[in-house]
C-alpha cells in the first residue's frame, strides 16, 4: 500500500484540521465528566472527505500524537491519562468513524444523496461513537450503564448539527478533490 504526496498532504491537512478544531473551548455538560467539544466534527470530517483508508490515517495519526503526550485535545490536553479518563471511550471510537463511514459509504457509490451521507454519518460518528463512549465511561467511573447512556443523550443535538456540517461541507469538498484528482 503505497501513499503518494498528494494523499499524504490531504491527511496531514485533515489531522491538523482536527488538532485546530481544539483549540475551540469546551462545554462540560455538569451531569458526566465528558464536555462537548468540536473535535468529533473534524473525525467525521475525515470520513466522509478523504474515506476510508486516508481518513483512518488522518484520526490514527492525531490519536497517535495524542498518546504520546502532545496537547492537542480540547483544552489542550494530550497523553495516555485522556485515554485512561472517562472520555476514552470517545476518543478510542474515533479511530473507527472513518473505517465505518468509509466502507458503508462505498456501498452507496451511485446514490450518495446529502441524505444518505448524513444517515450513514449520523449512525457511525453519532451513534455510535457516543454509545461505545458512554459504555467505555460506564466501566470507568462505574455508574450503570444505563445512566452513562441517557446522560450521554446530551450530546446527540449538538452532534447531529455536527454531522450535518460534516455532510455538507465534506461532499461539497470529496466532490472538489475528485474533480481536481481527475484533472
Ligand atoms: C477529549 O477532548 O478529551 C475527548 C472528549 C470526547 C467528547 C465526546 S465526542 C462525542 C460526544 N460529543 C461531544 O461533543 N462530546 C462527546
Amino acid at each position: 500500500m503505497k501513499l503518494h504526496t498528494i494523499q499524504l498532504t490531504h491527511i496531514a491537512i485533515m489531522t491538523a484540521i482536527i488538532i485546530v478544531l481544539g483549540f475551540i473551548p469546551p462545554i462540560p455538560i455538569g451531569i458526566i465528566p465528558v464536555p462537548i467539544v468540536l473535535q468529533n466534527l473534524g473525525v467525521m470530517l475525515a470520513a466522509i472527505v478523504l474515506g476510508t483508508k486516508q481518513g483512518t490515517f488522518s484520526v490514527g495519526l492525531f490519536l497517535l500524537m495524542v498518546l504520546l503526550g502532545m496537547p492537542f485535545l480540547t483544552g489542550q490536553t494530550g497523553g495516555i491519562s485522556s485515554f485512561c479518563s472517562p472520555s476514552g471511550g470517545y476518543l478510542i471510537a474515533w479511530l473507527f468513524v472513518p473505517l465505518l463511514i468509509g466502507i458503508t459509504l462505498s456501498h452507496f457509490k451511485n446514490h450518495q444523496t446529502f441524505f444518505v451521507t448524513f444517515l450513514i454519518t449520523w449512525i457511525f460518528g453519532v451513534a455510535f461513537v457516543d454509545a461505545f463512549g458512554a459504555f467505555f465511561l460506564a466501566w470507568f467511573t462505574h455508574i450503570s450503564i444505563k445512566s452513562a447512556l441517557i446522560a450521554g443523550l446530551a450530546f446527540i443535538p449538538g452532534d447531529t448539527l455536527k454531522a450535518i456540517l460534516a455532510t455538507w461541507i465534506g461532499l461539497r469538498v470529496h466532490k472538489h478533490l475528485t474533480l481536481v484528482n481527475q484533472n
